[in-house]
């Protein structure tokens, strides 16, 4: 996994955040995807107060986080192999679990559904809180509603101010984009979401194909009417600014005939060699697609805080390294 090595916590200051989980609070959290927005997950008031924080409708599923896959079995029912294979191979890890839930486990965690998400996610600040705590936590990322997810203690702050009890700062998180989501209740493996944890490597531990979502192109009609399907939410991780996305070979076009019209654009990319100008805001992030990752929230809040005219993402590749990236892109673009 890539880059900053996060500090370790103070034990008192550990145990300070476990004891407000306990108490009901809410505690945010890092972990090596972004930063989470923590409750006790066996104490529906906590988890409650998770989606007034967020002003995230009730039915929204949350994130079960725990330190040892043995608290599987405090959350979940008819566990298959799978999971543990899973979970030997890549917790702690970006890799998020479906499971039939166990009766126990709050309606409110789960959305109202019977399956539930558990991870184990591995920023050691994470892992401190999550020890001490002993349960398990509930955790959406630390943003409000549709808004881009956090990857500094900063960002959940802005995001979040007084909604939140406690801040624990692990510094920046690594992987930057949230986890990968194997639905594991069903008769065959099938990914939700699009993370780090590439669904090959999967595959290669499980020995059996992984169903895939639909969107997989960088079309963004087909994107977007997918996107509109039940369940999915297409304006998730969307900045302000209207943003588009382009290929790289139009850039240069559309920013000529763009800037006529519109006073002040701002152009994320990897690779163009647009030079920037009193009209042009440039961030470019590094080509590669994991280094990209971690730092694409960053440089959306960046962007859509100059409150400028029009973003214009240049389209990364179209290939299974950047699926995650695309994913998040095609959503952060996909109400224009
Ligand atoms: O990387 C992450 O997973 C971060 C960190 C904080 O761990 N958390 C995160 O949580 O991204 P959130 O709430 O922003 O996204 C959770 C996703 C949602 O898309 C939700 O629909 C899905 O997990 N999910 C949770 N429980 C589910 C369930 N029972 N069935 C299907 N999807 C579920
Ligand atoms: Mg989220």
């Amino acid at each position: 996994m890539p880059k900053t090595i996060p500090k370790l916590a103070d034990p008192a200051t550990i145990q300070e955040a476990a004891n407000l989980l306990r108490q009901g609070r809410l505690v945010a959290f890092p972990t090596e995807t972004v930063y989470g927005l923590g409750a006790d997950a066996s104490n529906p008031e906590a988890v409650n107060k998770i989606f007034s924080a967020k002003g995230r409708p009730a039915d929204h599923p949350l994130i079960v986080h725990i330190a040892d896959p043995i608290q599987l079995s405090d959350w979940a029912v008819d566990i298959p192999e799978a999971a543990y294979q899973l979970a030997k191979q890549f917790w702690p890890g970006p890799l998020a679990l479906i499971l039939n839930k166990k009766p126990s486990v709050p309606l409110a965690v789960t959305g109202g559904q019977n399956t539930v998400a558990v991870r184990i996610p591995q920023h050691p600040v994470a892992l401190q809180l999550l020890q001490s705590f002993g349960g398990g936590v509930a955790a959406p990322s630390a943003n409000r509603y549709c808004r881009i997810s956090p990857t500094t203690a900063q960002h959940v702050l802005e995001e979040l101010g007084d909604a939140v009890d406690f801040i624990l700062d692990g510094g920046a998180c690594a992987v930057g984009v949230e986890s990968t989501i194997i639905d594991l209740s069903g008769t065959q493996p099938r990914l939700l979401r699009p993370g780090h944890i590439r669904y090959p490597q999967i595959e290669a531990i499980l020995n059996t194909p992984v169903k895939l979502p639909e969107m997989t192109t960088n079309d963004s009609e087909s994107a977007a009417s997918t996107l509109r399907a039940p369940g999915m939410m297409a304006l998730h991780y969307a900045p302000e600014t209207k943003a588009l996305l382009c290929s790289a070979d139009e850039l240069s076009a559309r920013i000529k005939t763009l800037q006529a019209t519109t006073q002040h654009i701002g152009l994320l990319c990897y690779q163009s060699s647009i030079n920037a100008n009193s009209k042009l805001t440039i961030i470019t992030l590094p080509a590669q697609a994991d280094a990209y990752a971690q730092g694409l929230y960053a440089a959306l809040r960046q962007l859509d805080e100059l409150k400028l005219d029009l973003l214009l993402i240049e389209c990364p590749p179209d290939n299974e390294a950047w699926r995650a990236v695309n994913d998040r892109l095609h959503k952060a673009t996909a109400r224009y």
